[in-house]
């Protein structure tokens, strides 16, 4: 069964990215075709990217680094539950995905956001251009909460049933590509790496 991370991207005092990512695990347990694992970007205290080499290298010299890199390195598949920040994903979250490299190669990712009125969606634009930097599978099945501080009550997220229907949806189409990408994952070609900085003169 390949693993899934569902991956709570803010991390301030109070966010609503708890809940919801909790309601989103639990959501992927039903639908039941994956392992899945909650993974609070809290957890990790990752200071503004702090490696002197580009994750490419995967030299990593900070032990926050190696810890995060082991826990994305046993994922399958992930969904990143993003609000937005200023039309964009939060800069926790952007940290997070900088930090590595090779780990996130040929993974599928979907998103559950949330937000006002665009209920997140253009952070997840915005997501969507960057991982596929990373050989990341964007899907375009998706969790989009609308208005959400009216679908909280007493801390926890009240799923309209919409958001259960696109739920399924989004992890059938996510087990699909975590099946699909299995081959490439298994066999990643040689890292390029960068140039190295020239010589000082
Ligand atoms: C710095 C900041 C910028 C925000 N910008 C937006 C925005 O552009 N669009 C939006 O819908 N909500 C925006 N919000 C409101 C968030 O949707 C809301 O606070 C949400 O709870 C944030 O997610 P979190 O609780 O997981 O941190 C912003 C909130 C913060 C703190």
């Amino acid at each position: 069964m390949p693993k899934l991370h569902v991956i709570i991207g803010s991390t301030r005092p109070g966010r609503l990215g708890l809940p919801i990512g909790s309601w989103a695990a639990e959501a992927a347990e039903r639908h039941g075709g994956f392992e899945v694992e909650l993974v609070d970007l809290a957890d990790f205290e990752l200071p503004v990217f702090d490696e002197p080499t580009h994750p490419r290298m995967g030299k990593y010299t900070h032990d926050h680094t190696i810890r995060w890199s082991e826990k994305i390195k046993e994922a399958d598949a992930f969904v990143f539950v993003t609000p937005e920040y200023n039309y964009a994903p939060p800069p926790s979250l952007i940290n997070a995905i900088d930090y590595l490299h090779n780990e996130w190669l040929y993974t599928p990712v979907a998103f559950v956001s949330y937000g006002g009125v665009a209920a997140g969606t253009r952070a997840v634009q915005v997501l969507k251009q960057l991982v596929t930097t990373l050989k990341m599978v964007p899907i375009p099945e998706a969790v989009s909460i609308p208005f959400v501080f009216q679908a909280m009550r007493d801390g926890q997220y009240h799923p309209a049933p919409e958001s259960d229907q696109a739920a399924s949806a989004m992890f059938d189409e996510l087990l699909r590509w975590a099946t699909a990408l299995a081959d490439l994952r298994a066999n990643p070609p040689a890292p390029v790496m960068p140039p190295a900085p020239a010589a000082a003169k």
